[in-house]
Parts: C-alpha cells; structure tokens; sequence
C-alpha cells in the first residue's frame, strides 16, 4: 500500500509560537555595510535568491512614492521597512532603521519594536558617531546586541585595538566568538574561539574543506592549512583573546551588558552565517513588554496586544492609504480579529495585515507576538496606538521628543489653509514632524529633529496634499511641554501666552527663545516642569 501524503517540501514549514520570533534591527554609520550585511542574512534565509535585490526592490519601492525621491536624490534611506525570513527552524523580522541622523526620532521608535540589534562596524574606522548614537538607544531598553565587525577584506585596524575601543567607548563587556586570521589582502578567514573550527574564506561556503574542526590551537592541522606567520599570530592573539575577554556569557548578553563579536566581510558573504547562528542561539525571543499602570504584557498572554510603531502614509498616492506597522506583543493574531484602539475606544476589524517579505508583501492570515504587520487605514491609527484584544492595555515607551528645529509654515496660497491643516495633522500623526498653533493665532509653527525632516515635509505637501508651503524661521529654538497642576498651567498659559501653543492633542507647549530664557521660566515658575519628551497616548 502507498501512503499518500499532501506535500510538504522539506524546510519550508512556518514555525509558529512566540518563542519562535526573533526580531531585531540593524545599527551602524552609514556606509558600515548594513545594507550588504541585510542582504546576505536574507540570503541566507532563503528570503532572496540573488545578492542585490534588497537595492533593487528599494528602487521600486522608491518609484512608488514621490516623496521618496528624496531618498534617492540624497542616497539616503529615510524609511523604515520590515524584512521576514526563516532560519535555523526560527522566524526572523529584521527592520530597517533610517541611517540618516536627522530621523533619529524614528529610529528610536523601531528601536522600541524589537528584542535585540546587530550593530556593524566597519574595521578600518571603529566606532563612528552614529554608531554610537544609536547605541545609547539601544542601552535606554538594555536591547541586547551582538557585533559584527565588517570589512577585515580591507586593511583594517588591530583586533585588539577595535574590541578596546568598543568596550571603552560604549561601557560593554566584550567577547569574541570568532577571531579574525590575517587582514585586507591578507585576510584568510576567521577562528571558531568557541567551537575550534577554522573557517576559510576561500571557495562556496558549502563545500566541504571551507570549514577544518581543530582540537585546538595547537591542532597540527591548523599549521598545516596556515602560512606560518599568521598561523603563529593566530595562536598568539587567540591565546590572549581567550585570556583577555570574557567567554561569551548569553545571560549578561540579554541584559545588554555583554556584546559577542563576529568578525567577517559581508561584501565577500564571509562571517555572516556565523553571525546568523549566533542570532539562532543567543538572540531573545519576544520580551515583555512595558505598559501604562506598572503593567508588562508578556508574549505569552493569549489576548492579542500590539502597538504602532511607524505610520506611513500615501505608500500609493493614488489610494491615499495609509499602513500603520504594529509590533504585536502578544497573543496569536488572525485575518479579520477584531482589536481596541486603547486611545478612542473604538473597534477595528483587521481584514487586510500585511506581511512584509523581502521581495514582495503578503496578506497576513496569522501572526505571533514578535511579528510585524501592517495594518492600512484611513488616518485612524497613530503611532503611540495600542491595539488588543483586552480593553484597557497601553503601551509605553514611544515618547514625542522635545524639537531642535521650530519654523513658521509659510502657506503660498491662502484657499489652501484647510488643506494645509489636514496635511499638517496627518504629517504629526505620522511623526513626519509635530506641529504647534501659537495660543495668539497666527501661522502654524513645526518641530522637527533634523532638518532634513522639513525637506520630506515640504516634498509631501506638495506631491500628496497639492499644498505649497515654505518655511521661515521662527525665534524659537525649542518646545517644551508645560506640565503642573491645572490652575498653574493655566496661570502660565495666560502670563505666557505670545510664547505658547498647543500641540496636536492641544497640549499646552512653551516656545522659548534661548536656553536662558527656559532656565529663567524654569526658576519663575518652580511649581511647574517642562519635559522633554511627551509619552504619545
Ligand atoms: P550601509 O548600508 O551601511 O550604508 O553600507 P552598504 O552596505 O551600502 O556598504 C557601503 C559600501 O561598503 C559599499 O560600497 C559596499 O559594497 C561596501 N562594503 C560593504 N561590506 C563590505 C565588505 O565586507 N568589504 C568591502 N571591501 N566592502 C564592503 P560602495 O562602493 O559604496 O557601493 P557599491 O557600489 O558596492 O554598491
């Protein structure tokens, strides 16, 4: 008798579950190799088949939006976007964090979604400054992170005077997993310090001979397959290494104390997989998440809960959609399940997620805490939302941040005002920029981080609302929000009012002109405090 079974083609089951998730983000400097680094782990997940086409996919994206042309023009990514693979029986979101400084505000709030980083640094240059910003991101949460020290193709510097400087420079234990043997031209692969394997960067990595098992150091075998001066400097520095570092220790690595370090080249697709079975091993699954009320959710809760962690906006022009992108924290979700909007009460029937793959998006029929789906709308859904199952939950976390850069809207055509105000809303409740109406009236004052924010933000008025506006600049260098008791934020508000506004929630702000102007308000008013961020509710 045959037995028929319906066909499952090895490799290709979906894990399931929670724990199974693994969700992280990318950090490095511009041009440390994150977008080749992304490509290959997507090869290696089987997400890709061809080395190039995450660029390729970006130019299409690009293609879609007008505004993104900014992107191309700078060659910058200004984006966050949400890559899913399968690997080593696990289900990996990867999302892409914006390089550029000046949207660090979004890059903090994916930092917010997911449970580990990977940061790249490029050897020939240490820890650059954006490395480093985006770090103490990651240390706010204590988001455990793992190094991969990119390039060692090129020249490079010392190995020792790289791990040195991580550690110095970020406060971080460091351990080396793999040890780099010989450098640029000289570079000839890499020492397992935890397995004692040697791992060639010659030839297909699958082909048998690429990788030699050592008993250790002194395993004739190693002299055998090494010329003998790097073969001598390998047994030295890993000796040290060994001495010097700690072992890898996974429980102080998910504190986000200790950081283990994987040197390669991902141009030469070299170290990756390496890196990518540390992820499999070390990296957590879906944490519990932080709510209103001293509260944490935790991934296991059978209620599903999630929140908005980017809204993106006119993805196609002509639908005026807009995709909200929820980082779920628990439960099992399902096509067509019902949520809670936590802010306003109200029910939402998910009909349409949207999962985001590598090459294509998918409609979501199930996914887990960890996941990353896109729910599109028509404005009702704002970064800071929750959505659950379970009334009353609230994540926190996804703060407003105080803006560098504050300058009067100046509209062109004055019939344009009600759509220039539907633009504005839209843009704040994206977290493209905050906008601010000064209690005497008068034009509409924007925030932002970086100035490369206003560029996005004029671009889109244009190409999305047909709404020309520029922008002046207004004497104001920060906002801060008023907070105190009511008949004290009143008072303030009346004293003060040529130099306050109301944000989008029309909460009280005080625009101040200088530093010492806000140190004299602050002593002035003792009764009051002037935060810098604003948690979104
Ligand atoms: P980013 O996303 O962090 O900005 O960096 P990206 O991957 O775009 O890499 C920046 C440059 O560094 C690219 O060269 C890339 O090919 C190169 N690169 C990345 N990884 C390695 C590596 O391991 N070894 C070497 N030698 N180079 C590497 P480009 O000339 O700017 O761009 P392209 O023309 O190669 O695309």
């Amino acid at each position: 008798m045959t037995l028929h079974t319906l066909e499952s083609p090895a490799g290709t089951a979906v894990p399931t579950g929670a724990t199974s998730r693994r969700t992280f983000a990318i950090i490095s400097h511009p041009d440390a190799g994150k977008t080749t680094l992304t490509e290959k782990l997507l090869l290696f997940g089987g997400a890709i088949r061809l080395a190039g086409d995450v660029k390729a996919r970006g130019d299409r994206r690009r293609a879609r939006s007008d505004w993104m042309k900014i992107e191309q023009a700078r060659g910058i990514s200004v984006t966050t976007s949400v890559m899913t693979f399968d690997y080593g029986g696990l289900a990996f979101n990867l999302l892409d964090t914006p390089g550029h400084e000046d949207f660090s505000e979004d890059t903090y709030r994916t930092l917010t979604a997911v449970d580990s980083a990977v940061m790249v640094i490029d050897a020939a240059k240490g820890i650059e400054p954006q490395t480093r910003k985006l770090f103490e991101v990651c240390r706010l949460r204590d988001v455990p992170i793992m190094t991969f020290v990119n390039k060692m193709d090129r020249e490079a510097l010392d190995p020792f005077e790289l791990l040195d400087q991580i550690a110095d420079q970020l406060a971080l234990d460091i351990s080396p997993i793999t040890w780099p043997v010989g450098m640029g031209q000289d570079f000839k692969g890499c020492y397992d310090l935890t397995g004692d394997r040697m791992l060639f960067l010659e030839g297909p990595r699958e082909r048998a001979g690429n990788v030699i098992a050592c008993s250790g150091l002194d395993d004739p075998v190693l002299a055998a397959h090494l010329p003998a001066r790097l073969h001598a400097q390998l047994t030295e520095e890993a000796e040290l290494a060994r001495g010097g570092y700690p072992t890898f220790d996974p429980a102080s690595y998910r504190q986000g104390h200790m950081t283990g370090v994987f040197f390669g080249s991902a141009l030469r697709n070299f170290g990756v997989r390496e890196l990518l079975d540390g992820l499999a091993r070390y990296a957590p699954p879906p944490r519990p998440q932080p709510a209103a009320d001293d509260r944490t959710v935790d991934p296991e809760d059978e209620r599903v809960s999630g929140f908005v962690f980017k809204v993106q906006a006119n993805m196609d022009k002509n639908h005026r959609d807009r995709v909200a992108f929820l980082r779920l924290c628990s439960g099992r979700f399902q096509r067509g399940m019902k949520l809670t909007q936590t802010r306003t009460g109200k029910t939402l029937a998910v009909h349409n997620p949207i999962f985001f793959f590598a090459q294509d998006r998918q409609l979501a029929d199930e996914a887990w805490a960890g996941d990353i789906i896109g729910v599109p709308n028509h404005g009702a859904l704002r970064v800071g939302d929750t959505l659950s199952e379970a009334a009353g939950v609230r994540f926190t976390g996804l703060p407003d941040f105080a803006p560098e850069i504050l300058q009067r809207v100046r509209l062109d055509d004055p019939m344009r005002a009600k759509h220039l105000r539907t633009a504005l809303s839209d843009m704040a409740e994206e977290g493209v920029t905050q906008v601010f109406k000064p209690l005497t009236g008068g034009a509409w004052i924007v925030g932002v981080v970086g100035a490369l924010q206003l560029d996005v933000l004029s671009t889109r008025l244009d190409s999305e609302y047909n709404v020309k506006a520029g922008f002046e600049t207004a004497p104001y260098t920060t906002a801060r929000w008023v907070s105190g008791p009511k008949d004290k934020v009143e008072q303030f508000a009346e004293k003060q009012r040529a130099a306050c506004a109301e944000d989008r929630d029309g909460a009280l702000v005080f625009l101040a002109r200088n530093a010492w102007e806000m140190t004299r308000i602050q002593e002035e008013w003792p009764d009051l405090t002037f935060p810098t961020t604003k948690e979104r509710h």
